[in-house]
């Protein structure tokens, strides 16, 4: 997604706080990237198509600015060119943008009729006409603010510039997340925490239709009619900046490895003793419990809802954010809507959350990123304690929401005593060794090393199971597709033949996982059946089955609570091995963003 950096100071050259800015939003996904800063009186501004590497390239490093804005941009209008990059600059304006005018459209007729033209396809280009037309119309910035947000449908953290002001930044937030960091003599301007930790942990929070005056010596915030508002300082409580990627070749990979460590962190309050689990809210008040987010998040959710509904007879439906915001949701006090987002700051699952709100039901997150936009918006929210996940492809974060999901479930299980004490404790004892557990799985990389280099040239890869299994299957698919670039699709097993299996082909690879022993008996038949078409079969099972006319990839037998933590890590290592052997670009594929703050 789009990243956001300025900075305004008396002290410092800011265009080194720019640049590493950029490199540290660069995780979010981006294809240009552009800064802009005036010096002397003089408006200059750098963009580039391509990496922040590039951006440095067109900078001279000589430079002593002392006032500027940056980007990256993740393309939602217009191609992917430099004449679309940000920052955009019309008339004495110039700013960079994260999210979407709506009325984009509209906007730009009134004002090519007002004498206005414009140079690229990006709405940012008609939101910074807008501004300067307002800013010509009444010589008043606040009004000129207050007018854009009147006009303005759409989503935005926008920073912006005043050609013949060299004092002062302007922020403008709907929707997008846009925060202020505050240090002597000099304050920032991010879309995250992070992009600015090198220089301070002090920030301020702008919250939806509120604008700002930044100077490096104040701070000054205002509510769409123009009335200052006293904002309270907060200090960032994450784990420290992004450290790099140690021994590894890639994030996706360091993030793979450390589950052993972030799922045991995330959990550990909850698991000591039978007990701990009545630290976890209560749902014994619902009848019903929804689960909303976005993909591998809502993945995650279809774990919860297996877990919700065979261990705790609990009703419990999944579903998209970006589909749930627009349906009915048949809402009431005693439905309980769980929200999962690693960023917290998708924007579909922000606003399925609103609308919840809005309904005034109750809402509970899972969130890994503390402070942001979701995790300010629930009524409870659940921190995983994944820490900073780099790369695009979600895995560490992942399976943390599982596992803090699982012991909600296994808290409710207690709760309403459909698990029988001595089987909790069990549950809670494997909980605690999960390390112990995941470790040899993690280690034998070798084969799954071997299993890539039997895919990574294929064209088509196909992933089934049966209830949790299928779970398994989606999140499968989606980590093999969305960094090797393979197609790939999950698949009910038992619904393949009802169509699908017409695209299995002599050598198609088919992956399963068989872990429930009422059911394996089946999937493993539909892998008979595949089998007997040419296809190539993987199956991750907990059961001792010999079958030559298939791979096996045993993982240890545990209760039905930790099963998905295990059968994820070969799926999950497969695929990073198979986009190795492909050479992608793993820890950011293209056309991906690790945080989808537009619609
Ligand atoms: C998963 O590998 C993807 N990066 C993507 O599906 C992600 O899970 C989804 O966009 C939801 O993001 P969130 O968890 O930050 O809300």
């Amino acid at each position: 997604m789009c990243g956001i950096v300025g900075c305004v100071s008396t002290k410092k050259n800011i265009i080194p706080i720019l640049v590493d800015g950029l490199n540290t939003l660069e995780y979010r996904g981006y294809d240009s990237a552009g800064l802009s800063y005036i010096k002397d009186g003089n408006l200059i501004i750098n963009k580039v198509k391509g990496r922040v590497k590039d951006l440095e390239n067109h900078i001279s490093k000589n430079i002593n600015a002392n006032i500027g804005i940056a980007h990256t941009r993740w393309a939602t209008h217009g191609k992917v060119n430099e004449i679309n990059a940000h920052p955009h600059n019309v008339g004495n304006i110039t700013i960079v943008h994260n999210g979407i005018i709506e009325n984009f459209h509209k906007l730009k007729e009134k004002l090519k009729n007002k004498g206005y033209t414009f140079k690229s396809e990006s709405d940012t280009e008609i939101a910074a006409g807008l501004l300067d037309y307002y800013y010509n119309k009444y010589q008043n910035i606040d009004k000129t603010i207050q007018k854009f947000i009147k006009k303005v449908d759409g989503s935005y953290a926008i920073c912006l510039m005043i050609n013949n002001d060299e004092k002062t930044i302007y922020v403008i937030k709907k929707d997008s997340p846009l925060i202020i960091g505050t240090s002597k003599h000099t304050n920032y301007i991010a879309s995250d925490v992070p992009a600015i930790l090198k220089y301070t942990k002090k920030y301020y929070i702008l919250e939806d239709y509120e604008y700002g005056k930044i100077t490096s010596d104040d701070i000054k915030i205002y509510d769409k009619e123009g009335k200052l508002i006293q904002k309270e300082i907060k200090e960032y409580q994450g784990s420290d900046l992004i450290s790099d990627k140690g021994i590894y070749d890639h994030y996706m990979l360091k993030e793979i490895m450390e589950q052993n460590i972030t799922i045991r962190k995330t959990i550990n309050p909850y698991i000591n003793n039978i007990e701990d689990l009545l630290k976890l809210p209560d749902l014994t008040k619902y009848e019903r419990i929804d689960i909303i987010a976005c993909g591998t998040a809502m993945h995650a959710g279809l774990v919860a809802k297996y877990l919700l509904e065979e261990y705790t007879n609990t009703k419990s439906e999944v579903f998209l954010a970006s589909e749930y915001r627009y349906q009915n949701n048949f809402l009431n006090n005693k439905v309980l809507s769980i929200f999962i987002s690693q960023s917290g700051e998708t924007a579909d699952t922000l606003a399925a959350l609103k609308k919840v709100q809005q309904a005034k039901c109750d809402t509970l997150g899972i969130v890994n990123v503390k402070e942001s936009s979701i995790a300010r918006t629930l009524d409870q929210v659940l921190y995983t304690e994944a820490g900073p996940e780099i790369a695009v492809a979600s895995t560490k974060a992942y399976t943390s929401q599982v596992a803090l999901l699982s012991v909600l479930a296994l808290s409710h299980a207690y709760r309403t005593k459909t698990i029988k004490e001595e089987k909790l404790i069990h549950i809670l004892e494997e909980f605690r060794s999960i390390t112990s557990i995941l470790n040899p799985l993690l280690e034998d990389t070798k084969t799954y090393e071997n299993i890539a280099k039997k895919i990574y040239e294929k064209s088509d890869v196909f992933y089934i199971g049966r209830g949790l299994d299928y779970a398994l299957a989606m999140e499968g698919s989606l980590k093999l597709k969305e960094i090797s670039y393979i197609h790939s699709e999950a698949y009910a097993a038992g619904e393949l033949k009802h169509g699908t299996i017409s695209l299995i082909t002599k050598n198609t690879p088919v992956f399963s996982s068989a872990t429930n022993k009422k059911i394996n008996a089946k999937t493993i038949s539909n892998l008979k059946e595949v089998i007997s078409r040419g296809a190539e079969c993987y199956l991750i099972t907990d059961e001792d089955i010999t079958d030559n006319s298939f791979q096996t990839i045993k993982i240890k037998k545990v209760s039905m609570f930790l099963k998905p933590l295990l059968t994820i890590i070969p799926y999950q290592l497969i695929a990073y091995y198979t986009a190795k052997l492909k050479n992608c670009d793993i820890d950011k594929p293209r056309n991906l963003a690790k945080s989808v703050t537009v619609e």
